[in-house]
């Protein structure tokens, strides 16, 4: 019958599922994270080198995860991710993390002189990604950086590996490089496109932004 599942594709939802809730535990998320920057180690460095390079003033990470760049920064610190169990037991004096949602965040407005956010944006459908860049623009100082890497559906349409990794994926809402820009272009002024090499099978890209005139510190925020 049409409407009948295919056994193969259930199996294969019902394990991701699984695996999926798996990740939500901290040691695991964090082991897996480890796992998964086997074979990356010069992509991430070249993550680490574009936040350091950027750190001033007051800074927020945005999708923090359970922190993993948290050690970059010694002070004047927010990270905010949605998932609480990531943020358990996080916080410092001088680091911050703070449970909330990027379409909506609770800072008020002009606070941050630097924003980034790493590979959170193909976890969120375009509407909620256009709410969360007006919120990060809010959330800026006017002469702040912003730094947003992420995933992009492969360029090349052949590309078996890279389209597999797409859909297995945690994040479900992998978009194509254009529609990303332009998605940026709304609220943001490029400074710098990069793409992250040795990320394949994933195809990272890092924008370096600066809010646009108007887009900083507009929000619904007091
Ligand atoms: C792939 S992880 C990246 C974590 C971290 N940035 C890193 O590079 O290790 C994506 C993170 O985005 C968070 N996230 C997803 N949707 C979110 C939302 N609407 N608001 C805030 N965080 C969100 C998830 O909980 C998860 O920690």
């Amino acid at each position: 019958m049409a409407s009948e599942r295919k056994p193969d594709q259930g199996l294969i939802q019902r394990l991701s599922r699984k695996i999926y809730q798996v990740l939500e535990i901290p040691f695991i998320y964090d082991l897996s994270q480890e796992i998964f920057s086997i074979g990356r180690k010069r992509a991430l460095k070249h993550i680490e080198r574009l936040l350091a390079e950027n750190a001033r003033g007051r800074i927020l990470d945005v999708g923090c995860g359970t922190g993993r760049y948290a050690h970059l920064f010694e002070s004047n610190y927010y990270a905010l991710d949605i998932n609480p169990k990531y943020l358990a037991g996080k916080s410092q004096k001088r680091l911050q993390f703070v449970c909330g949602d990027v379409t909506l965040l609770p800072f008020k407005r002009e606070t941050f002189d630097f924003v980034f956010s790493i590979v959170i944006f193909h976890h969120i459908d375009m509407e909620s990604m256009k709410k969360a860049l007006k919120e990060i623009a809010s959330v800026c100082k006017s002469e702040a950086i912003v730094v947003i890497v992420d995933c992009m559906l492969p360029e090349n349409v052949l590309d078996i590996p890279a389209r597999i990794i797409c859909k297995l994926d945690r994040g479900k809402c992998i978009k194509d490089r254009r529609t990303f820009e332009d998605a940026l272009r709304v609220d943001f002024n490029f400074v710098d496109v990069h793409h992250v090499d040795y990320s394949y099978p994933y195809n990272f890209y890092a924008f370096t932004l600066r809010p646009k005139q108007g887009a900083a510190g507009v929000g619904t925020r007091g």
